[in-house]
């Protein structure tokens, strides 16, 4: 039996888990700070936090839809069309709460912050950016769908948003996504995966800043 060579991936994974708390997941070590950062079955969530929370998550999908679309940048062309995209299903879903009659926010906080850097690294420093790009969308198909079911049985009467739907095998699109990753990291140099690896706090740091919208006051 020949065993398959660990990916970056792994790496970039093993980083991460380390970056949560014990409350948030099983492999977390890291203690807690922010309100976020409890376990989220101990979370009291607003309408109000909450659409704020999809108002600025919306912004940060833009940005990394948008970039990888550019064609300015064939460097990310692989990762166009993975089938995490969710630009498009948070649009839905505030034109759902609107229907609803909620207002709905201006986007204006910590996901336009985010999304300015976002621009700025993809530009500058790719493999900073490849960080950000992992993290955000695969922290949505674990913590966040979690969030999403505790958050909705708490304040939306259990409504499942399009936010958190895939078309297809969510299981499968991931392990094409970390396929693809691998393969694009493949040719980094040893600095240039560190230097990724560095950026995971700072990612933790800018999607902290919107989780915990979900808990500001009404
Ligand atoms: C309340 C906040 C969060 C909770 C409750 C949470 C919870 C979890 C849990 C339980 C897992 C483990 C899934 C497994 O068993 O494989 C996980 C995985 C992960 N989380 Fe989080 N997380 C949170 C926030 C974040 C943030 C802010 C980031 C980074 C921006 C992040 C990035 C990741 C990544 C990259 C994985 C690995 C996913 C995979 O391998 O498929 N998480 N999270």
């Amino acid at each position: 039996m020949t065993l398959q060579p660990k990916g970056f991936v792994d790496e970039m994974r093993m980083v991460s888990m380390k970056l949560h708390t014990r409350e948030q997941a099983r492999e977390g070590e890291k203690e807690v700070k922010g309100p976020e950062e409890r376990s989220v079955s101990k979370w009291n969530p607003t309408v109000d936090g909450y659409l704020r929370f999809l108002v600025e998550s919306k912004s940060v999908y833009d940005a990394l839809e948008g970039i990888v679309d550019k064609p300015d940048f064939p460097y990310y062309a692989e990762l166009r069309n993975t089938g995490l995209e969710r630009s498009e299903q948070l649009g839905k879903d505030l034109e759902w709460f609107k229907g609803q009659g909620y207002g709905i926010p201006g986007p204006s906080g910590p996901g336009v912050n985010y999304a300015c850097y976002l621009q700025e690294l993809s530009e500058k420093d790719s493999p900073a950016f490849m960080c950000h790009y992992y993290n955000y969308y695969f922290a949505h198909t674990a913590g966040g769908r979690m969030i999403g079911k505790k958050v909705a049985g708490k304040i939306l009467n259990n409504k499942v948003l399009e936010f958190y739907k895939w078309d297809g095998d969510l299981k499968q699109i991931l392990q094409n996504l970390r396929d693809k990753i691998n393969k694009i990291t493949l040719g980094w140099t040893r600095e240039e995966k560190n230097h990724c690896l560095e950026e995971t706090e700072r990612s933790f740091k800018y999607s902290g800043d919107i989780l915990r919208l979900i808990l500001s006051p009404a």
